[in-house]
């Protein structure tokens, strides 16, 4: 049985004190839901202060990102081993890595490599631009993604996917649940083939794509998608709360 995972990645907001409030304000609440893993991904700089606000909830950390050396001379980047021992999680390849980093399909892979190595569980992002799917490449190009991502790694074990369709994603215009369990079921195919069947049930895959309290359901309603990785919502209390309570109402177990 696959656990549901709600995950807020705050991207480049919040200020250390701020995020400190936006974790008190829903901490208790967010502690007492049942049936779904809570991950919150504030930036590398709260991370630690974070931590210690957590201890001892059921609310989990990750990062946004990470360098894929363990450690030396790289200017202002963050290593495996420095978050490992901070957080459980970090998102790796987001679109927005890949769009104003220029992270490529090997850069991706090297850190996925690298943050399994620390003991890092990562939340690896794939989607399609409008572009591509206008044209209707989504499967292919989602395949390439999973593919160079993935290539070369013997089974990963505890690691999550995201399917975020870069149309969606901060614009307000959310695939929709049919769109999304499509894709995602596609995800899940791949994964069977490259890592055998029981790793595709196994593996859990979340849609992002401006995820909101409003439109949570139409997603958790749908068979092949175990939760969400929220943006914008996330950086609201009342809303990320609402994300998490529906989704635990509608899937938990
Ligand atoms: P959004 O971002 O919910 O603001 O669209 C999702 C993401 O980029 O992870």
């Amino acid at each position: 049985m696959r656990v549901l995972m709600i995950a807020g990645n705050w991207k480049m907001n919040t200020t250390v004190s701020e995020a400190v409030s936006l974790v008190n304000e829903m901490r208790q609440a967010l502690d007492e839901i049942t049936g779904v893993e809570k991950v919150v991904c504030p930036p590398f700089i709260s991370l630690a202060a974070i931590r210690d606000l957590i201890k001892g909830t059921s609310i989990k950390l990750g990062a946004q990102n990470l360098y894929f050396e363990e450690k030396g001379a790289y200017t202002g980047e963050v290593s495996p081993l420095m978050l490992a021992e901070l957080c459980e999680f970090v998102i790796i390849g987001h679109s927005e890595r890949r769009q104003y980093f220029s992270e490529t399909g090997k850069v991706v892979n090297k850190k996925v490599r690298a943050a399994l190595k620390a003991g890092l569980k990562p939340i690896l992002c794939v989607g399609e631009k409008l572009e591509e799917n206008e044209l209707g490449r989504t499967i292919e190009l989602v395949t390439e993604q999973l593919r160079s991502s993935l290539a070369g790694i013997d089974y990963p074990g505890s690691f999550i996917i995201a399917y975020e369709p870069v149309w969606a994603i901060g614009t307000g215009k959310a695939a929709t649940g049919k769109q999304a369990n499509e894709t995602i079921g596609l995800i899940r195919r791949n994964i069977s083939e490259l890592y055998g069947k029981e790793a595709g049930e196994d593996i859990r895959i979340l849609y992002g794509g401006s995820v909101t309290a409003a439109n949570a359901a139409e997603f958790m309603h749908q068979s092949e998608i175990d939760g969400a990785l929220v943006g914008g919502a996330s950086l609201k209390a009342d809303e990320f709360l609402s994300i998490v309570r529906q989704t635990a109402e509608i899937k938990g177990h």
